[in-house]
């Protein structure tokens, strides 16, 4: 189904809700979206090392040591396995440079004018208080973003506090933050099953929907991995995590107006009726 104006979505869910799941199936059914998870792009960058927090910045320098670099990957990689959030600014920095590698977002330094008087302050408003950040602040930046339904997207895992929806309000308006809402007793079953392929984020269940060959990939045939914190302690740790900032992050969309709330034991219930909400508000009549 073609959309009638850019959808920008934010999924909200505990961790194993199936906030991937959905984002996959939304994209098959409506194509003109796209998607970043927030947890995969952070998983990709700790993978290959990349220096979190340095080269996401548009005008940082002074941190030139690879050992360094590496170092904050580790860091961010044991934080992930404990069950942790990671610093607001660092997630920024990484969303940032997404949503402009991507062309979502366009820095004023390439156009004419900015959508958002307050833009400016987005990345500077940000306290680099945390280990990870060991730049000095970019320098403000102003970004405008298109309103074409091409430029549709899904934001998986971000925000997850109310301080990264703040700072995402002064950049683009969110059009519908999506609530999944299944009792954990459910989720933690699932999330014993999972297995990833890592490199494209494909996901599969053992019991829910499992590969065509144990242990492979369905595209690829690549061999499918364990995420490093889906054990159930960690799990509980992220639940407990996402219990705490979830509630201001619901409150503050819920305010703009933005906030549907979806219900179902399992993500083949919840599916139609996402599917119908999301193709009422954005879907071609
Ligand atoms: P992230 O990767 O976002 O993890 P999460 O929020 O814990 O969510 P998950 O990816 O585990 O679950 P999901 O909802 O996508 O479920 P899925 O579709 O896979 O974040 C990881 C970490 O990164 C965080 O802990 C944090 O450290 C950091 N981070 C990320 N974003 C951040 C931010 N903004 N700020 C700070 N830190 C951040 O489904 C789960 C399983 O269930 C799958 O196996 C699936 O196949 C299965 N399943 C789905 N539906 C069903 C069904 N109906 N029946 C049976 N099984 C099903
Ligand atoms: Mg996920």
């Amino acid at each position: 189904m073609q959309l009638s104006r850019a959808a920008r979505i934010i999924l909200v869910g505990a961790p194993g809700v199936g906030k991937g799941t959905q984002t996959a199936r939304l994209m098959d059914r409506f194509p003109q979206l796209s998607a970043i998870s927030s947890g995969d792009l952070l998983r990709q960058n700790v993978r290959s090392r990349t220096p979190l927090g340095m080269s996401l910045l548009p005008h940082s320098a002074s941190v030139d040591s690879e050992t360094n670099a590496c170092g904050i990957g580790i860091q961010a990689e044991s934080r992930m396995k404990a069950g942790s959030l990671l610093p607001d600014s660092m997630i920024l920095r990484l969303i940032l440079n997404e949503l402009t590698t991507r062309g979502w977002l366009q820095s004023e330094s390439a156009m004419p004018y900015t959508l958002n008087s307050t833009a400016a302050a987005a990345v500077d408003a940000f306290p680099d208080d945390d280990p990870f950040l060991m730049t000095s602040t970019p320098q403000s930046q102003k970004y405008r973003y298109s309103d074409d339904p091409h430029a549709s997207f899904i934001l998986d895992g971000f925000p997850r506090t109310a301080a990264q929806a703040a700072q995402i309000d002064n950049l683009f308006p969110i059009n519908l933050v999506v609530n999944l809402n299944t009792p954990t007793s459910i989720i933690m079953d699932r999330i014993c099953n999972r297995w990833v392929h890592e490199p494209s984020g494909r996901v599969y269940n053992t019991t829910f929907n499992a590969p065509k060959v144990d242990g492979r990939d369905d595209v690829t045939g690549e061999p499918l991995t364990r995420r490093s914190d889906d054990d159930a302690e960690t799990w509980k740790v992220r639940l407990k995590s996402f219990k705490e900032t979830s509630l201001p992050l619901l409150e503050h969309y819920d305010k703009l107006g933005v906030l549907w709330t979806v219900e179902g034991n399992s993500s083949d219930e919840i599916t139609p009726r996402l599917f119908e909400e999301f193709g009422r508000r954005f879907g071609l009549r």
